[in-house]
This record gives C-alpha cells, sequence and structure tokens, in this order.
C-alpha cells in the first residue's frame, strides 16, 4: 500500500457516540516493559494503530513471542513471551520509524545489563534529544552514555550491575521517567527520580510493571521512588487506559463540526485540562455519572470564543492537542493566543490551515489566532500525527472538499479514524494518492 490521503466533504455536525481505543503512549512503553518479564503477559484494550504494529516487530526481532489476536470491538490481545529474547541489540532500520523505541533501552539494560540502539525516530517537532535518559543511566552505572559514545547512529550501554540512583530530571521529561523506572525496575538498590513527570501513561506504565512484580510508588506525582527487584514473574493481565488524546481530538472534532457527541470509555479527569478550556470558551461539557464518558455540545445561542492556551506537562495542556485545540480557536470569536511550551517547532501545520483559510501569525512559540467564520476545503499535507488530526478536524468543519495527504501519519496514533468518524455522520473516504496527485495537477 503506497501512500494515500483522506477526502473530507465537511460541513457535517458530528452526532452520536464514539469509543476511545487503548493509550498509544501507554502501550507503547508496556511493550517496551515486557521485554522484562520473567514469564508471560496478557495485554488487552491495545490499539490497532501502526506505531503498534512497528513496535511488535521491534520487540520480535529480539526474539520475544508476541500473539496478535482481536477483540470483538476491533482492539488487539497480545499474548507475550519474552523469555526467549536471545539478543541485546535493537539496531534494525524499524527503530528509526517511532520515537518510543527508546524505551528499548531501559528495558533491555535491566534485562540483560546491555543494550545497543539505534537512535530513535518519530515525529519531527524541533530537537528531540536523550541526553536526559544517558545522564540518569550514568548514574545508575551504565557505561557509554556519554554524548559523544553514540557511533554511526548507535549508542551501546553496559552495566555491571545497573545500581539504583538519585535522579533529578532538569526538564520535565515523559520519556526520561519512563526510561528510568524501566531500568530501575532490576537495579540493585532503590532508585529516585525527582521533576518526574505524571502523564497518565506514566500511571499505566508504573502500574503494569508493579503487576509484574515490580516495586514502584508515586507514580503520577513529581517524586518516584523504585526499590528494584531480581525476578518479576509476570502472567498476569492487564488492559490498557484510554487514549487521553485521541479522546481529546474527538471532544475538538464534535466542537468544530457544531455537533453533539458522546465520547465514551475515557477518563474524565484525564481531559480536565482541555475539558475546562472549552467550557471557558463556551461549550458545555457534561461528563457522566459512572465517570467514564463526556458529551460535548454547544447550547442553542451561545457564543463561542478565544481563549490564550498555555502547553505544558501534565496536568497543564497537552502539546499533543495543541494543533487541534488551534482548530478549535481559529473557529472562536475574537483573538486567541497558544504558546507551545513543550517542543521548539511545533507550528509546521499552519501554511496548512493558512491554506485552509486560517489566519494565524506566528511568533516562535506563540501563534495568534484571529477567529474566521468557516474553513475552505483544501488539498493540504499531514506534517506529523497531531498535525494531521487538527486538519482533519478541520477538514470535518470546512465547507466543501479537502484531501489531506501523507494519512498515513494520522494512522500512526488513530484506531480506525474512518469508521469512527463515519459513525458519527462524517464523509470521509480513504483515496490512494493517484487521486491525490490528479487533483492536485487539477489545481
Ligand atoms: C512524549 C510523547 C509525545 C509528547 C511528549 C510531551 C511518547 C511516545 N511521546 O514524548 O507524544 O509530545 O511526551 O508530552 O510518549 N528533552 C530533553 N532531553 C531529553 C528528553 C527530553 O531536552 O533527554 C526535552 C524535549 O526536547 C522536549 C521536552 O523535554 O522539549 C519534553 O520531552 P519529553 O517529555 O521527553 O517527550 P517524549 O517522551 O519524547
Amino acid at each position: 500500500m503506497g501512500p494515500y490521503s483522506y477526502k473530507i466533504t465537511g460541513g457535517h455536525p458530528l452526532k452520536g457516540t464514539v469509543n476511545i481505543s487503548g493509550s498509544k503512549n501507554a502501550v507503547l512503553g508496556v511493550l517496551a516493559a515486557s521485554m522484562m518479564i520473567d514469564g508471560e503477559c496478557t495485554l488487552e484494550n491495545v490499539p490497532d494503530i501502526s506505531d503498534v504494529h512497528v513496535m511488535i516487530e521491534l520487540c520480535r526481532t529480539l526474539g520475544a513471542s508476541i500473539v496478535v489476536d482481536k477483540s470483538e470491538e476491533g482492539s488487539l490481545i497480545l499474548k507475550i513471551d519474552p523469555r526467549s529474547i536471545n539478543t541485546y541489540k535493537a539496531t534494525g532500520p524499524a527503530v528509526s520509524k517511532i520515537r518510543a523505541s527508546y524505551y528499548l533501552l531501559g528495558a533491555l539494560l535491566a534485562r540483560s545489563g546491555k543494550a545497543s540502539l539505534r537512535m530513535p525516530g518519530g515525529c519531527n517537532f524541533g530537537q528531540r534529544p536523550i541526553d536526559l535518559h544517558l545522564k540518569a543511566f550514568a548514574q545508575m552505572g551504565a557505561r557509554g552514555a556519554r554524548p559523544e559514545d553514540i557511533n554511526g547512529g548507535i549508542i551501546t550501554l553496559s552495566a555491571d550491575p545497573l545500581k539504583g540512583a538519585r535522579v533529578f530530571l532538569d526538564i520535565v521529561s515523559v520519556g526520561a521517567t519512563i526510561n528510568v523506572m524501566l531500568a530501575a525496575t532490576k537495579a540493585q538498590g532503590m532508585t529516585t527520580i525527582n521533576n518526574a513527570a505524571k502523564e497518565p501513561h506514566i500511571v499505566d506504565v508504573a502500574n503494569f510493571l508493579n503487576a509484574m512484580g515490580a516495586r514502584i510508588k508515586g507514580a503520577g506525582t513529581d517524586t518516584i521512588r523504585i526499590q528494584g527487584v531480581p525476578v518479576l514473574p509476570g502472567n498476569f493481565s492487564y488492559s490498557i487506559i484510554p487514549d487521553q488524546i485521541e479522546a481529546g481530538t474527538y471532544m475538538i472534532a464534535a466542537a468544530v463540526t457544531d455537533g453533539d457527541v458522546t465520547i465514551n470509555n475515557l477518563i474524565p479527569t484525564h481531559m480536565e485540562p482541555l475539558s475546562s478550556k472549552m467550557r471557558e470558551m463556551g461549550y458545555t461539557i457534561e461528563e457522566n455519572e459512572d465517570n467514564d464518558s463526556i458529551r460535548v455540545y454547544r447550547e442553542k445561542d451561545v457564543e463561542i470564543l478565544g481563549t490564550n492556551i498555555k502547553t505544558s506537562p501534565y496536568p497543564g495542556f497537552p502539546t499533543d492537542l495543541q494543533p487541534q485545540a488551534v482548530v478549535l480557536l481559529c473557529l472562536a470569536k475574537g483573538m486567541s493566543k497558544m504558546h507551545e511550551n513543550v517542543w521548539q517547532n511545533r507550528f509546521q501545520y499552519v501554511p496548512e490551515l493558512t491554506r485552509m483559510g486560517a489566519s494565524i501569525n506566528c511568533f516562535d512559540r506563540v501563534a495568534l489566532v484571529s477567529g474566521i467564520d468557516s474553513f475552505k476545503g483544501a488539498t493540504v499535507t499531514a506534517t506529523d500525527l497531531r498535525a494531521g488530526a487538527a486538519l482533519v478536524c478541520a477538514a470535518l468543519a470546512a465547507n466543501g472538499t479537502s484531501y489531506i495527504n501523507h494519512a498515513g501519519k494520522i494512522d500512526r496514533g488513530y484506531e480506525n479514524i474512518v469508521q469512527k468518524l463515519r459513525s458519527l455522520g462524517a464523509e470521509i473516504d480513504r483515496v490512494d494518492d493517484a487521486v491525490y496527485y490528479e487533483q492536485d495537477a487539477e489545481a
């Protein structure tokens, strides 16, 4: 299958209910963690998205056995047995496809005292160093963790033994927090992570590790304590938490199409940074009594007003909802401001939104957004995963038809997006690139 586009004809208010899948960022950490088990485990509610398939392949290349089944709802069920792992090297080209392959460093180091990794890939929104991960591993006794030790894009760490340490992260980093937790799980003694990230998927990975037999306390706060253990027996089932970013994307898609959507299988507290901003703008956000769904709509005659948003680590506003939220701000009355506080260069999609009629001025890490009445259909390109999701939201709200090129980037993180949106009344099709280029040539 070559590159493909999403063809979306906008203007249909989304209506109905949609179920949220398992968290991409949680399952990627959990899969790496599962490589450390001295037994088997079963993972449920695993999203059927391309990043997960890449990670499964990476784990299989190490020698792990992963049997993939599908549940009736479409999520994956994985039966994992890593006891057949026969290498400490994850250096094939697939490693560069996803950022989260860096978790294999922590997991393999813990498993075998040695790890070799090709430098990871992922969305390109500015510098994405792993210096904090390496500094922490060095503190834990790993050799080969200095930046100058990276050789031909490959880093090789060894520790004999890996020892617990006091780690202070000078920047709140999701990846470094999880990677240190992984390595510390089997290190000798106690590791403390200060200024740890608090994202929901950090808690999920810690819960999974504890189910394996790890001794981790404090995940979800800024101090995490990990008492190393020699053996991780495994033999359990674990269900991945719902995806906070997928849920937020559907909340925004419902809002920008002036629809009325109930989003099921989410954790409302995880949505609070977005829900509170949307309420402030004028939307009605209702949480159900069972605490697992949110309804989004606009009361008749309520005007939607612009606002200012600043991204920051959890519980702040998630950077992975920043592009989608800018689409929301575009359709609000007046001026709004988006301040990107996490990534250096995450406004690459703005020229694409401008082609759809947006009025946005970017200065360094700030986007000034002037409200418009509506988007217009256009041919645009998904510059990365969440940028692609933002373009989908804009296209759903637009007058006319849009083609979103490089739609494979969107499928890295959204399970069944075409079917889910269609069931809410959207007009969306997957078309192959031939159609896209024909259209482009005509334009
Ligand atoms: C994870 C998410 C990504 C999300 C990001 C922030 C995964 C697989 N990806 O990425 O979707 O956008 O959290 O919520 O979970 N930094 C350093 N040195 C390091 C590590 C990070 O300077 O060693 C900086 C980064 O350049 C960035 C900031 O810290 O400015 C936050 O990055 P981090 O939280 O580590 O992001 P990721 O874990 O890569």
